[in-house]
């Protein structure tokens, strides 16, 4: 039986009370922080980078930080975000020169390497690739900003990413990065994702732990 993750992304976190937020969340059962870094030029919107992911660490988050780039270029922050601590570096084949380097990078600096797709990006760059993925991320939404709805044809793109990893016999995650909600995380891990990154649907709502509940309880009636 696959574990499932369930990765609230602090985007829609209170910045201004972001320790305590990110504290929340992993006392009601996160288990990969999402951490979206973008940088205004590879999509249209400006986040954090690495000193607030360090700034996390020395408050004392242990859990494991998944790291989604949104930048262009790519690898010279691979570096920056491995020295403060974060376990998964995902980017956009899209905003690399070099795929299979970047990959190369993100794993020689003793991180998990995650390649994103974004909805209009196809699965045909994992081809030669997969071998060097730890995680692959499918985006449901156009990158760039929380709270958007989930574009449903993200589910087929789900079940044929499955079937690939499947095939390759390795060991790879796969996780869908946008308007994941209760109301459609069964269908979403019935087309076989393992991962789920979710913003709004965690940080907007009142009861941390009822939301991570309610969306653990979706997924096993939707398996069973
Ligand atoms: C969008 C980000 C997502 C975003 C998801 O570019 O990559 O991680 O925070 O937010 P929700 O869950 O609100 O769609
Ligand atoms: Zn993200």
């Amino acid at each position: 039986m696959r574990e499932f993750w369930i990765a609230p992304s602090i985007l829609s976190a209170d910045f201004a009370r972001l320790g305590e937020d990110v504290d929340a969340v992993i006392a009601a059962g996160a288990d990969l922080i999402h951490f979206d870094v973008m940088d205004n030029h590879y999509v249209p919107n400006l986040t954090i980078g690495p000193m607030v992911c360090e700034a996390l660490q020395r408050h004392g988050v242990a859990a494991p930080i998944d790291v989604h780039l949104m930048v262009k270029p790519v690898d010279r922050i691979i570096s920056d975000f491995a020295a403060v601590g974060a376990t998964y570096i995902s980017f956009h084949p899209e905003a690399s020169e070099h795929t299979y380097r970047s990959l190369q990078l993100i794993r020689d600096a003793g991180c998990k390497s995650g390649l994103v797709f974004n909805p209009a990006t196809p699965l045909t760059w994992l081809e030669h690739v997969l071998h060097k993925v730890d995680m692959v991320l499918l985006m449901s939404v156009n990158p760039g900003f929380g709270g958007q709805a989930f574009i449903d044809t993200t589910l087929e793109k789900i079940t044929r990413a499955r079937a690939l990893i499947d095939e390759s016999g390795l060991d790879v995650r796969l996780e869908v990065d946008g308007g994941v909600k209760v109301d459609n995380i069964g269908r979403i891990a019935q087309a076989g994702a393992d991962t789920f990154v979710a913003g709004s649907a965690i940080f907007g709502s009142d009861d941390y732990a009822a939301t991570f509940a309610a969306m653990r309880n979706e997924i096993s009636v939707a398996l069973d």
